[in-house]
């Protein structure tokens, strides 16, 4: 379950009248998920059919059985998500084998060296994610690992080790698996990079994982009854920016959702920042973060405004000296810093989820990509591009003479 309150911290900033103006356009987006063209949104088959499900699950049983390290290869949307799922539902130590390792979201050379060293004896399966087929970085780790892989293994053993989730029909990627006979996953058309966390994208390494995607999907349709709710936050976020806060923090009480802060700025930056619009997402972690951003969100340049996202159940640990959970104290915090800050210059959108399970976490995913398109249809800027993130990636190309192909 999805709790939120848009108003308490942020009504000294903005008021009705300012909320209002976008009645008309909000009621628009309402429409379009309920019945219109976005409604494909609310039809799981958009994401995964049911028959690649259960090839995802077998094949993941497979991967389980059959490697050490499993090494994930991707960048932007088709690895940020995945990371984020993993980092907040997985075991921080002792997590179960195979290791995961992604890879191809950089070009370090000292970071690749220590890879190689560390995965050249041991048994990989490699799984290679990328819709467009076109992307330099996964395009380099691909070529990297292959190459160690070949090494090792035999051209009919590499077929039982490479797997390929891209485009159904289009791009290098496809034609290199359909070359090789590799096993593929299909990354719908209609589902872009940053949103495809719930296609094959994510949803086989998150297998892999030992993580339960039967209830991640779960809730992640269940995400649906919180559609009005995204519109009405994308609506504060929006009329917050028209008073000049043109910053949001993404700030969490849990460090296990950190790099779910990363996956939202990828979301939200790459779907409004376009057109010289958009807000800009910055991530916070508390309470490591008081110590640092928190005097600047405290008595700062006064542009930023603050999304808090909370857990309420937590594992319960006694603080005998205070007589609370820690979880109690870090409610607490949650609450006193939105307080402190309200009174000077930072308002806060909360938004709370019961637990750190997969089915919270599936609402929440929703939740957001609801929030994310309909940010960017209210101030009309297209959410499924990114022609700013094509025009770096067509320079690199023409560097290296055409040649990052799959
Ligand atoms: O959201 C997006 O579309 C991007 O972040 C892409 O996911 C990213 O650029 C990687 O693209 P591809 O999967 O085509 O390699």
């Amino acid at each position: 379950m999805i709790k939120s309150d848009f108003n308490k911290y942020t009504s000294k900033f903005i008021n009705g009248v300012d909320k209002a103006k976008f009645n008309k356009i909000a009621k628009t987006i309402l429409k379009s998920f309920n019945g219109g063209d976005l409604s494909y949104w609310n039809d799981i088959n958009s994401f995964v059919s049911k028959d690649e499900l259960n090839s995802i699950i077998e094949a993941s049983t497979y991967v389980r059985n059959n490697c050490d390290v499993f090494i994930v290869i991707g960048i932007g949307g088709s690895y940020m998500g995945t990371k984020a799922i993993m980092e907040a539902l997985l075991p921080t130590f002792n997590k179960n084998a195979p290791e995961i390792i992604f890879l191809g979201t950089n070009l370090s050379s000292s970071y690749y060296r220590e890879v190689i060293d560390y995965i050249k004896d041991k048994d990989i399966i490699v799984n290679v994610i990328s819709k467009s087929g076109n992307t330099l970085e996964p395009n380099i780790a691909f070529d990297i690992v292959k190459y160690i892989m070949e090494g090792k293994y035999s051209e009919d053993e590499l077929r039982d080790r490479i797997i390929i989730t891209t485009d159904a029909s289009k791009g290098s990627l496809r034609e290199l698996a359909n070359k090789e006979g590799y096993f593929t996953f299909q990354i719908p058309a209609k589902i872009g990079g940053r949103f495809s966390v719930f296609t094959p994208v994510g949803l086989f390494p998150l297998a892999v994982s030992g993580i339960d995607i039967i209830n991640l999907l779960e809730g992640f349709i269940a995400g649906y009854e919180y559609t009005a709710m995204a519109i009405d936050y994308a609506v504060v976020r929006e009329a917050l920016f028209r008073k000049k806060k043109q910053v949001e923090a993404f700030t969490v009480y849990e460090e296990k959702l950190y790099y779910f802060t990363e996956w939202l700025k990828q979301l939200f930056a790459e779907t409004q920042g376009k057109k010289g619009k958009g807000i800009l997402p910055i991530s916070i972690v508390n309470t490591r973060d008081l110590h640092s951003l928190g005097q600047f969100l405290q008595q700062g340049n006064d542009i930023i405004f603050e999304t808090v996202i909370g857990v309420e159940t937590a594992p319960v640990i006694k603080v005998v000296k205070y007589d609370k959970t820690l979880q109690e104290i870090n409610r607490i915090a949650e609450d006193k810093v939105c307080v402190a800050h309200y009174s000077d210059k930072t308002p806060s959108l909360v938004i709370h989820i019961d637990a750190l399970d997969e089915y919270c976490l599936g609402e929440l995913v929703r939740f957001f990509i609801t929030a994310a398109i309909s940010g960017a249809l209210l101030i009309d800027v297209n959410p499924f591009d990114q022609p700013g993130v094509e025009k770096y990636k067509q320079l690199i190309k023409e560097s290296l003479n055409n040649i990052f192909i799959f």
